[in-house]
């Protein structure tokens, strides 16, 4: 069963409320209602993204378009899928009009079915439940892709930064602010990895819980030695220096461990020297 805050309820209880203001577009919001992000806090969403040109964001439940059309405004390209065609002939409209229907296009697409791995970035003001169902899709993107949502987490995955901005106006909720959280996908380390340097060899055991990664090491016959660091995409940081960046099966190290060349183990031990 999932943790529902009271964030969450008042959210929901917006459901019926909407609902019964709108029986027309009830069967549409079944799963999560139409409520807008703030300027402020869309703007807030993409500084924290560090959207810029070259970034190609997609907004899951775009609304009326307006997360895709100011990361537009950044340079950026974007998509933004809602299954409410009303709303995505505004977002088209509304695109249009600020001048950047080039770069942001909006489809009318169940988000849930939606190919995410053209992002760069993916925003989304959805609900706490909806975010635990997307985030196996979410982990299994590139890594580094940045994730950033409005007012919900995505539970034991803890997000790598997070701010609050003041909405005085907000009508949901108790606080008058937003949280917006930003995740960024960590590469898949966990696993034996095997270094060699001339006729040296290391190895390296690695658990990983998101991005935080635990782990042993290994140096020629020394005792096992204990290393720990936290995964900032495809770049493990490790506690007491240098880092390791991964590109699939291979992996370049910095600091001590910069004399090995690193390689994924095939099987379930390293081959001799
Ligand atoms: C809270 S609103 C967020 C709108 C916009 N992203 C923003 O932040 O201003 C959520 C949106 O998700 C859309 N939505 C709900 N369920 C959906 C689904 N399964 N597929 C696509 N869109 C969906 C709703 O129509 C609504 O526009």
């Amino acid at each position: 069963m999932l943790h529902t805050s009271p964030f969450a309820v008042a959210f929901l209880g917006a459901i019926a409320a909407f609902a019964a203001a709108a029986p027309a577009r009830a069967a549409i919001v079944e799963e999560v209602p139409y409520v807008t992000t703030p300027g402020n806090v869309t703007a807030a969403m993409l500084d924290l993204a560090g959207v810029k040109a070259g970034d190609h964001v997609i907004d899951l439940g775009s609304g009326d378009g307006r997360i895709v059309i100011a990361a537009a405004r950044r340079g950026a390209t974007g998509l933004g899928v809602d299954n409410d065609p009303g709303l995505v002939a505004e977002s088209i409209a509304n695109a249009r009009r600020a001048g950047v229907a080039d770069r942001a296009r909006f489809l009318e697409q169940d988000l849930f079915t939606t190919d995410l791995s053209p992002a760069t970035v993916v925003t989304m003001y959805l609900l706490p439940e909806v975010n635990l169902r997307l985030r196996p899709a979410i982990l299994g993107l590139r890594p580094g892709t940045r994730v950033v949502s409005h007012d919900w987490d995505m539970g034991d995955w803890k997000p790598d930064r997070s701010v609050t901005v003041a909405v005085p106006e907000k009508k949901l909720g108790l606080e008058k602010s937003s949280r917006v959280f930003l995740w960024i996908v960590p590469a898949r380390v966990e696993g034996l990895w095997c270094g060699r340097a001339g006729n040296r060899r290391a190895t390296l055991r690695l658990g990983q819980a998101f991005q935080a990664v635990r782990g042993e090491l290994r140096e020629g016959g020394s005792a096992p030695e204990s290393v720990t660091g936290r995964l900032d995409g495809a770049t493990l940081a490790m506690a007491g220096g240098g880092q390791l960046a991964f590109a699939g099966a291979n992996a370049r190290a910095t600091g001590r461990l910069a004399a090995y060349d690193w390689r994924r183990a095939d099987g379930e031990a390293c081959p001799a020297p």
